[in-house]
């Protein structure tokens, strides 16, 4: 370390790449400094925060010479609000950032060399593209003076936002920029809603009041929109009024929904949810096919980056009218699906009861004969695939595989199974380059080769990035 390096001190750094979370890097001598909101190219004046023994992390001090990258955030609380990491870089350089973070993850996670990443697929809507909001609810409180001090009335604000990243201080947010517009007309409908009612908002510091989260899902193509009320108690007053105020306001609204969540934890949804007017889902219409998405079920957010999915599994796994297909982790089916009208059968596991509940529902909307949706994990279900007497008949095996599963990857169980099973063909469909080349370098070992990896920005604006690996047996 060098003299200068001290918490406090202020030092020159030219940023040079990115790292995996979008913070910038840059370094002074051979020491490395992470630096929130840096872009490739800036040379800054930067304040040490932290010093840990193999690298530090600093703000910004002072912008010295601005890269040819940086541009101006779109969005007015960017620097308070943790949802976007990347709204100061142009999109060109947001594209190139999450291209070589996949190929750093699969060289230094897996030493995968020499896979083929392709660059990133851009989209067409880098902005307003998320289909569901998750806004935290917080309140101002303040007092309506009456004729004496006695008789003051307690009320209060309520606002909606977002936390503030690694914290659980709420930012407010009223026009959240990577939303579809209609959500955050839905929650500034229900948040003047809420102020209007004085419905009681959730104070964490003292577990008092009982409104927590607005969760708010809109249809892209279908325009459809869920509200859902995430509170701790399940009774609310004047339900009818609230639904009407924002009903007023949006009326492609279709229905309104009160998920009960009164536990200490940082999970938005509880497992209860009932119907306090109209739907408790939406339908979704993509690639000539629907889906019907519940408030507890999973659906990509971003449907052009769900459309770019589509276009791998074509390519990728070239399905043919005998294939028996396994859809593992597969949701409310959106990938079973659109396999499902080019091959002979489909099987999708998953462990969410309600997103189950709707691949059936999906299935039956769309005609669909040929698939069968298991209920459980898939690391304890797909064994039983390969017993004797069970869903797939003696000798015969999976064509191909599709593996999408949630942030943490695959239980080796999994991995193990699918190598055990021999099934030819694998698409790996995942949101977190790290997890994904932790498991490609597994597959590898167990006998696969990965033929190439395609990122898709499906969450423009952040640091996250989904890719899709083409994988075949060796
Ligand atoms: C990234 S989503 C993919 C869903 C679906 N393929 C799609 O594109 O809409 C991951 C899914 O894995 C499910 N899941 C998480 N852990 C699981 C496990 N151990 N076994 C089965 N499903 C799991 C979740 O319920 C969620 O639906």
């Amino acid at each position: 370390m060098t003299d200068s390096l001290a918490v406090g001190n202020l030092v020159n750094l030219e940023i040079y790449d990115f790292a995996m979370g979008g913070e910038a890097v840059g370094r002074v001598g051979n020491f490395v400094l992470f630096v929130k909101g840096g872009a490739p190219g800036d040379k800054l004046e930067v304040q040490i925060t932290e010093l840990k023994k193999n690298y530090g992390r600093a703000r910004i001090h002072r912008v010295l010479v601005p890269s040819p990258r940086r541009i101006s955030p779109r969005c007015p609380v960017y620097n308070e609000c943790g949802g976007c990491q990347l709204q100061h870089c142009n999109y060109d350089a947001q594209l190139l950032f999450k291209t070589k973070m996949v190929q750093d993850a699969l060289q230094h996670i897996a030493g995968l060399k020499g896979v083929k990443v392709r660059p990133c697929k851009k989209m067409q809507r880098p902005w307003n593209y998320r289909s569901k909001a998750q806004a935290v609810v917080g309140a101002k409180p303040y007092l309506v003076r009456g004729d004496s001090a006695e008789e003051a009335e307690p009320r209060f604000h309520p606002f909606v936002g977002y936390y503030a990243q690694g914290t659980h201080s709420i930012v407010k947010v009223d026009n959240c920029a990577i939303q579809l517009p209609t959500n955050n007309e839905i929650l500034q409908a229900a948040r003047d809603a809420l102020e209007r009612l004085q419905w009681p908002v959730y104070n964490p510091e003292d577990g008092t009041g009982a409104i927590r989260y607005l969760v708010v899902r809109t249809g892209f193509y279908s325009k459809q929109s869920l509200l859902v009320i995430v509170s701790t108690q399940p009774r609310l007053p004047q339900v009818r009024e609230f639904v009407d105020l924002v009903r007023k306001r949006v009326p492609s609204l279709c229905g309104v929904v009160l998920n009960l969540n009164p536990h200490q934890t940082n999970v938005i949804l509880g497992a209860r949810n009932s119907v306090l007017w109209g739907n408790d889902h939406i339908i979704e219409e993509v690639a000539g096919l629907k889906f019907n998405i519940s408030a507890n079920s999973f659906f990509q957010v971003n449907i052009e980056g769900l459309e770019s999915i589509y276009e791998c599994l074509d390519q990728f796994l070239n399905p043919q009218a005998r294939d028996i297909v396994l859809d593992a982790y597969c949701g409310v089916g959106s990938l079973a699906l659109y396999m499902a009208r080019k091959v002979k059968r489909v099987i999708g596991i998953d462990e969410c009861q309600a997103a189950i509940e709707d691949a059936v529902v999906n299935s039956d909307l769309n005609n669909l004969v040929n698939t069968t949706f298991m209920d459980g994990t898939v690391e304890k279900v797909l064994p039983t695939l390969c017993n004797k007497g069970s869903l797939l008949q003696r000798g015969t095996r999976f064509s191909s595989a599709i593996l999408d599963p949630p942030r943490k990857g695959c239980d080796l169980t999994v991995l193990h199974t699918v190598a055990k099973m021999r099934i030819p063909k694998l698409v790996y469909v995942s949101c977190n380059p790290s997890t994904l080349a932790r498991d490609l370098g597994i597959l590898v070992e167990n006998g696969y080769q990965v033929l190439e990896v395609q990122p898709i920005d499906m969450f423009p604006q952040t640091y996250h990035v989904e890719c899709v690996a083409h994988i075949v047996r060796s």
